[in-house]
């Protein structure tokens, strides 16, 4: 292992340049040339690479997004686009990967592996939509801003004596809800993996109204459905004035929390790690609040499960 490349791809988040960071840093102390690829499977087929010093990445580990840029690169998907990613890393001599992103790009990984490409994958991805893997970087940052946003909210909530819905992303997955949810202290969260019952949330909103509460948060998962629609319907059925605010792309940007960097530090460490011990096709997490490597088939097929006991106990709080 002489040449390792990097690349970051699909939807950023925050905690990817300290991953990229390390990779660079701990690949350079065992002496090996390490390879910056420009928004990802997009510039691994079109030969943006460009070789990467220690001072590459100096002053990144605080700053949010990706500093090699990052793209969903559909013509990767076909063969054509794999043989012409496999020409590049020919050509530039790069003997192993470490790819950043989610599921897809972690699919997309798959590929290059079964071509005879050692990679090793870091779950990136604010959602934490990964089965295989307790945490994924970027989630608590983005939790942290859902959070930010919720007590703010809150204040203007109370001001009126309305209900709040806000809307955070997550694409199928519930847990940036859950967890903001929680620790907001939203009186419902609804998500995707759960039934959900508008009366229930009407219920609590009459409840809340009648023993003096002033605010009512709603955490609401994107992948739910319309927010404009329960909130038309929570407005119909309890006379409250109900507003909507979809939080969108700035639950993506920001400083990454000390625990995304220090995850994202350790895993770009041990994914270089994996590969100067010839190990490939293998996708790190965190299980039981330990970093984990595991085959990355596995990790594909492992399905993601809500914490129903932390949904159950963020219902019992909010009573
Ligand atoms: O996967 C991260 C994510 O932010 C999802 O939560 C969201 O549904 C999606 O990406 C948005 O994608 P885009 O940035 O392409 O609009």
């Amino acid at each position: 292992m002489r040449t390792i490349g990097v690349l970051t791809s699909g939807g950023d988040a925050p905690g990817m340049n300290a991953a990229i960071r390390s990779v660079v840093r701990t690949s350079i102390y065992n002496k090996v040339k390490v390879m910056g690829i420009k928004q990802g499977y997009n510039g691994l087929l079109n030969g943006e690479v460009d070789e990467m010093n220690l001072s590459s990445v100096a002053d990144i580990i605080h700053r949010g997004g990706t500093m090699l840029r990052s793209a969903r690169c559909d013509e990767f998907k076909t063969e054509e686009g794999l043989n012409k990613a496999l020409n590049v890393i020919k050509v530039f001599g790069i003997d192993g990967l470490v790819v950043l992103g989610g599921d897809g790009t972690f699919k997309g990984a798959k590929n290059l592996c079964d071509a005879g490409v050692p990679v090793v994958c870091i779950p990136c991805t604010i959602d934490n939509d990964m089965g295989y893997t307790d945490y994924t970087i970027g989630f608590f940052t983005a939790v942290e801003t859902v959070v930010d946003a919720i007590s703010k909210i809150r204040d203007t909530s109370t001001s009126h004596g309305r209900a709040n819905i806000v809307e955070v992303m997550g694409r199928r997955c519930g847990d940036i809800a859950l967890y903001s949810g929680l620790a907001g202290g939203a009186e419902s969260i609804i998500v995707p993996e759960m039934d959900f019952d508008i009366d229930e949330v009407c219920k609590r909103v009459i409840q809340g109204r009648n023993r003096g509460k002033l605010h009512h948060i709603i955490a609401l998962a994107e992948g739910v459905g319309n927010a404009y629609e329960v909130a038309k319907e929570i407005e119909e059925k309890t006379g409250t004035d109900t507003r909507v605010t979809i939080l969108g792309h700035i639950q993506r940007g920001g400083s990454p929390t000390a625990f995304d960097r220090i995850m994202a530090s350790k895993m770009g460490n041990k994914a270089v790690e994996l590969l100067l011990n010839n190990e490939s096709g293998r996708a790190l997490g965190m299980k039981c609040n330990e970093i984990v490597d595991i085959d990355l088939d596995e990790a594909l097929n492992a399905e993601k499960k809500l914490d129903k006991e932390m949904y159950e106990i963020a219902k019992i709080l909010s009573i």
